[in-house]
């Protein structure tokens, strides 16, 4: 599997940068001005996509949000531009705009609105994106962030709280709930033999740092297995709570558990997926893996007293 690398761009990224805008017809010629922060993401030492970043106090300007060509489809946009919303967010920033010509569909995905360019507050309006880069066809968005970078409320009565998104580190204390997941989700095949909590708990114990759960709240929403044999990576019973999937969580966890076998230095991982789950092949492929139709997958039980 190949892994993705994010990561804040250091001064000897720009020049790439300024080259693969040009390239897509972008404007180039202000990055690398000094309220600015690029994200980029690498497949290998390739550059496959960035986005930028520019503070004005709690407002900030998303610009520059590229993915090349050969990664389109995959989803690399939208976790760019999650993860700019989630600096923003964290560096104090209330609302955020930008200026798109041809993807405005994709931003509204993301929770930006359209807004007239004279509510776009005074210093935001005077960058040189605004001023002289784009063109005054480009449509101007806008979201607004809450303290935590979700969406807020336009109404003056505050929305209720949404429950806290968190991917975090499989814990054996989680094995039980994260049994009681896999057992109500279709497309899950657990054997008597070893889904059960000693042997989940001796597969943490002997792969730290490579499982995640994901929590919505109090609540276990997602669950993933991973473990290596110090070469290969494999994943096993990645699910998500019917009632939280198509919000990013098995991707997120996908993620969690691809960067944590690239610190491990394990660059191939692979998986089982039954011929029948339509759902979870869709899923994969949309996050760039493969289907194998040159192996055959054999096993042996040891003691005929389980099922396969
Ligand atoms: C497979 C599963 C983990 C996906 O979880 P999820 O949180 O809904 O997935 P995400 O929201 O992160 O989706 C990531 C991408 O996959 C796509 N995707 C997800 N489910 C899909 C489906 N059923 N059909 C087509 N595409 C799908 C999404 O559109 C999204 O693409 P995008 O970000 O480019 O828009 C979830 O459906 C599940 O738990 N299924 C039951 C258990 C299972 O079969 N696990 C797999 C074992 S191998």
């Amino acid at each position: 599997m190949e892994q993705l690398r994010f990561a804040p761009a250091a001064a000897g990224d720009l020049g790439e940068i300024r080259r693969v805008l040009a390239a897509l017809g972008l404007p180039s010629d202000d990055v690398g001005a000094p309220h600015q922060s690029f994200t980029t993401a690498r497949a290998g030492e390739a550059l496959v996509g960035f986005v930028g970043l520019e503070l004005y106090g709690t407002n900030a300007l998303l610009r520059s949000l590229a993915v090349v060509p050969s990664r389109h489809g995959e989803g690399l946009g939208g976790e760019l531009a999650r993860r700019v919303l989630a600096e923003a967010s964290a560096k104090g920033v209330r609302e955020v705009y930008l200026l798109t010509t041809t993807a405005e569909g994709f931003f509204e995905r993301a929770g930006f609105a359209r807004v007239a360019r004279e509510h776009v507050p005074g210093p935001v309006r005077e960058s040189p994106e605004f001023k002289t880069l784009c063109p005054a066809s480009a449509v101007c968005m806008m979201k607004r962030l809450a303290a935590d970078g979700a969406a807020a409320s336009e109404g003056a009565a505050p929305a209720p709280r949404p429950p806290r998104v968190r991917v975090r580190e499989f814990a054996p204390d989680d094995v039980d709930r994260a049994l009681a997941l896999w057992r109500s989700c279709e497309g899950i095949v657990l054997r008597d033999a070893d889904d059960r909590r000693e042997p989940i708990t001796r597969y943490l114990d002997r792969n730290p740092g490579l499982s995640f759960v994901c929590e919505v709240g109090a609540e276990l929403a997602g669950a993933v297995l991973c473990g290596t044999d110090g070469r290969r990576g494999f994943l096993h019973h990645l699910a998500v709570a019917p009632a939280h999937r198509h919000r990013g969580l098995g991707r997120a966890l996908a993620l969690a558990a691809a960067e944590a076998l690239a610190r491990e230095g394990v660059d191939k991982c692979h998986l089982m997926v039954l011929p029948s789950n339509a759902a979870a092949r869709a899923f994969w492929r949309r996050l760039g893996w493969e289907e194998r139709t040159d192996v055959l997958l054999m096993s042996r039980l040891a003691s005929r007293s389980h099922a396969a």
